[in-house]
């Protein structure tokens, strides 16, 4: 199949193109570079031996995807590209509406019209808010406690109503928990820009010497150590995840599925799992509670397995070896 990935030079989006690669797809990568950075295209090579396509345009251009579309014949599209800063969306409403709600319906009338009628979407767990019972299953209600997550469930109904059209899509819908770790070969992973918002990123730049600390925020929490529960998921499994949904797709016309491991870690378990996997110290500092966390997040898994026959396989362990594996191997980024 030949696939646009809009978003594919991100983080999770690179990973993805080479598990389609891999698996002997061809892949067209949609994106506008607002946050990555064109040395992934040298990366995707050097580890799966083809270069993939590449459009550079944004997805709020109709314009610019129809023609894409036009140009590179696609079967199906999977839809990474995003703003996912939690502040950055209660500080700028609009910003996030605009880029992910408006880009989306971009997308989808250049699909329309190019007759495309496959789409995996990335949407996340923090589309459920504060979880009324764990682990969170796809039927718990969802109260997202941001503009970030309030675009992704308005993404996700979008989606539905697109489904039930006239000239109906097939959708998967993917509520990703916590991404973290890299390709084993260490040569792509996660590039934050400026300091990293989320704790794997922060430890490894910690590891790596580029920050002192690491703050640890709240130690007062309901959970056995006192620091917050996530349920943290390898890339890589992530990547393999879009290639069952799109498989599942063959069969259904519409799947909406997590993908966590089903296994939650405290902040603390993670950072000594890291510094097994290193063989760094990470100097940690409790720091107050970070605004809007919730105690712990974990994902029912049950029904990745039965609709994807997708389960997570890397332990904790894995993911900080791979996230130490890139961080050390490139310690600013892409930019070494
Ligand atoms: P990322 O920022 O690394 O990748 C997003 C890519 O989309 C970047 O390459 C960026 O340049 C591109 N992009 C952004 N806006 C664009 C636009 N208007 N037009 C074209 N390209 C654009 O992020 P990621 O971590 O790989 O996340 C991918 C998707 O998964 C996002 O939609 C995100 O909301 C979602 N998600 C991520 C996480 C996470 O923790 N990483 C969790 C849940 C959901
Ligand atoms: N944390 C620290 N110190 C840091 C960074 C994070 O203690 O420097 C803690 C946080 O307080 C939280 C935990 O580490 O308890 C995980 O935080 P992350 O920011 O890594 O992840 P979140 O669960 O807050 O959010 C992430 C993404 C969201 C996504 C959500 C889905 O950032 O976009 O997962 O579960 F929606």
């Amino acid at each position: 199949m030949n696939i646009m990935i809009t978003g594919g030079a991100g983080f999770i989006g690179s990973h993805t193109c080479v598990a389609f690669l891999r698996h002997g797809h061809s892949v067209v990568i949609y994106d506008n570079f607002c946050n990555s950075d064109r040395e992934v295209l040298n990366r995707i090579q050097q580890i799966t031996g083809v270069r993939p396509a590449i459009v550079e345009g944004d997805i709020r251009d109709e314009g610019a995807l129809t023609a894409a579309f036009k140009q590179h014949a696609c079967d199906a599209v999977i839809h990474f590209a995003g703003l996912k800063s939690v502040a950055e969306s209660v500080a700028s409403p609009a910003m996030y509406y605009d880029n992910n709600v408006v880009g989306t319906l971009k997308l989808l009338g250049a699909m329309q019209q190019a007759g495309v009628r496959k789409l995996v979407f990335s949407s996340s767990a923090t589309v459920y808010g504060e979880p009324q019972s764990l682990p969170l299953r796809e039927d718990h209600p969802r109260h997202p406690s941001s503009p970030y997550g309030r675009t992704k469930m308005v993404i996700e109904d979008m989606l539905v109503d697109f489904m039930m059209s006239a000239s109906p899509l097939k959708v998967a819908i993917l509520r990703y928990f916590n991404p973290v770790g890299a390709d084993e070969s260490g040569l792509i992973g996660e590039d934050p820009k400026g300091p990293p918002n989320n704790l794997m990123p922060f430890i490894s730049q910690v590891a790596v010497g580029l920050r002192p600390l690491l703050n640890v925020f709240g130690n007062d929490y309901p959970t056995p150590d006192g620091t917050c529960i996530r349920d943290y998921v390898h890339v890589t499994d992530l990547a393999a995840g879009h290639l069952r949904a799109l498989e599942a797709l063959d069969k259904a016309d519409q799947v909406t599925v997590n993908l966590g491991t089903g296994t939650g870690s405290s902040v603390l378990e993670l950072v000594h799992a890291f510094e097994q996997a290193s063989g760094q110290k990470i100097a940690t500092e409790i720091a107050p509670r970070r605004d809007g966390d919730v105690a712990q997040y974990i994902a029912s898994s049950a029904l990745a397995r039965t609709e994807l026959n997708w389960q997570a396989t890397r332990s904790l362990d894995d993911m900080c070896r791979d996230s130490w594996l890139w961080q050390s191997q490139n310690p600013n980024g892409y930019r070494d």
